[in-house]
């Protein structure tokens, strides 16, 4: 294995922000790994792992560490369980544990599930970044996140140097989070097994997909059924083109801007604290939060009472059709990005009371 010197971390990132990695390495496996880990012990410098650049913000000046980039690969089918699995909540059904190595890119792998027939992951279809930071965030969209589908997670254990495996019970998932967020730095991913099921049920109630494909029945179905009716009919492989198309209309292009998707995390308020906003605005939007209390969409907030959707300062904005979404133009700096979500979060406390907090990672 190579340690590099002084790489400009930028180009590794969707923001394509960020100054240079004092060391930098590829890890292919876990020996590598192994290997990466004790040298930036025996240096005494911090490490940080990369996996798709697509969840952090770097500075301007740069990691003074070991930045890791994962490239642990590999998509197997491993083996058939029958039996309940709790985090499905149903009984005697048939599950396939499929596995990935960290390092492969998230969506690659959501589509070759769907090639070889398990279904499950389509709603999670075109998010960027790796399979090893998947679990670390909890990634979650159109009505699905990762947890749910989770069968273990394999990890190097930095403390121990060891590897281990981790049910879906022990990483403690929550909304973008997990025992990989609560521990930080001490596991790194290198492998996650999902349990998937063949039956080609779908999840469709979202809204966004729900309207999607209400519509479809609207302009080409002949009777004029509702998606809820036709669920039925709905593939898996419908449901992650349309997912697609949503996040494409929704989302900027990732070529033409930085980004890093939704820059902040929705927040959780008391049902008291709700009652008192939706006195105030009546329309805001809500959804229970699994682990209690009130989620609300920041974009509603950013966009319907602070009016700052599609607003740029300088070379940083909020994306015109998503006001949750942070995007930069070529040439922009980190501070830029630091400003300007600082003055945001202000805004939002001004207005509601509400501490907002970060989704991306700040590296530095
Ligand atoms: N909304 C507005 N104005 C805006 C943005 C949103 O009024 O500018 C409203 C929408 O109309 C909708 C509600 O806010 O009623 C929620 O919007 P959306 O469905 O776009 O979802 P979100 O809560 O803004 C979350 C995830 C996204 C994920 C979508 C779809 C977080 C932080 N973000 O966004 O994830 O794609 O749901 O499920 O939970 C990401 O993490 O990078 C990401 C893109």
């Amino acid at each position: 294995m190579i340690i590099q010197e002084n790489i400009s971390l930028a180009q590794y990132t969707t923001f394509k922000i960020g100054g240079s990695a004092r060391f930098f390495c590829l890890v292919t496996g876990i020996d590598e790994l192994k290997e990466a880990v004790k040298f930036a012990k025996e240096k005494n410098v911090p490490f940080f792992v990369l996996g798709g650049g697509s969840n952090v913000l770097i500075s301007d000046e740069g990691f003074h560490g070991l930045v890791i980039k994962m490239e642990i690969k590999g998509k197997v089918k491993r083996q058939k369980l029958k039996g309940k699995n709790e985090s499905q909540k149903s009984e005697n059904i048939e599950l396939e544990i499929v596995s990935a190595g960290a390092g492969e890119m998230w969506d690659d792998f959501v589509e070759w599930t769907l090639a070889n027939g398990f279904n499950g992951l389509e709603n999670l279809s075109a998010i960027p970044g790796t399979v090893g930071a998947a679990p670390v965030q909890n990634i979650g969209a159109y009505g699905a996140e990762i947890g749910q589908f989770v069968s273990s997670v394999h990890a190097f254990d930095t403390h121990t140097m060891k590897e281990i495996e981790l049910n879906a019970r022990d990483c403690h998932f929550g909304y973008r989070n997990s025992l990989f967020k609560h521990e930080k730095g001490r596991y790194i991913v290198t492998c996650v097994d999902f349990s998937l099921k063949k039956d080609g049920k779908v999840n469709v109630e979202y809204r966004d997909l729900k309207e999607y494909f209400n519509k479809l029945q609207v302009t080409s179905g002949p009777s004029g059924e509702s998606a809820d009716s036709k669920v039925q009919e709905i593939t898996p492989s419908q449901v992650r083109e349309a997912v697609i198309d949503i996040r494409w209309h929704k989302l900027p292009d990732w070529n033409k801007w930085g980004t890093a998707g939704s820059f902040f995390k929705n927040p959780v308020v008391t049902q008291e604290k709700f009652d008192e906003l939706k006195v105030k605005y009546p329309a805001m939007p809500s959804f229970p939060e699994a682990s209690g209390g009130v989620k609300i969409p920041l974009g509603w907030i950013l966009d319907n009472v602070c009016h700052l959707k599609g607003v740029m300062t300088g070379g940083v904005g909020t994306y015109e059709k998503q006001a949750l979404v942070i995007v930069t133009k070529p040439g922009a700096k980190a501070k830029e990005v630091v400003d300007f979500t600082h003055d945001l979060m202000k805004q939002v406390k001004d207005a509601t009371g509400i501490t907002i907090e970060a989704e991306v990672e700040w590296v530095n």
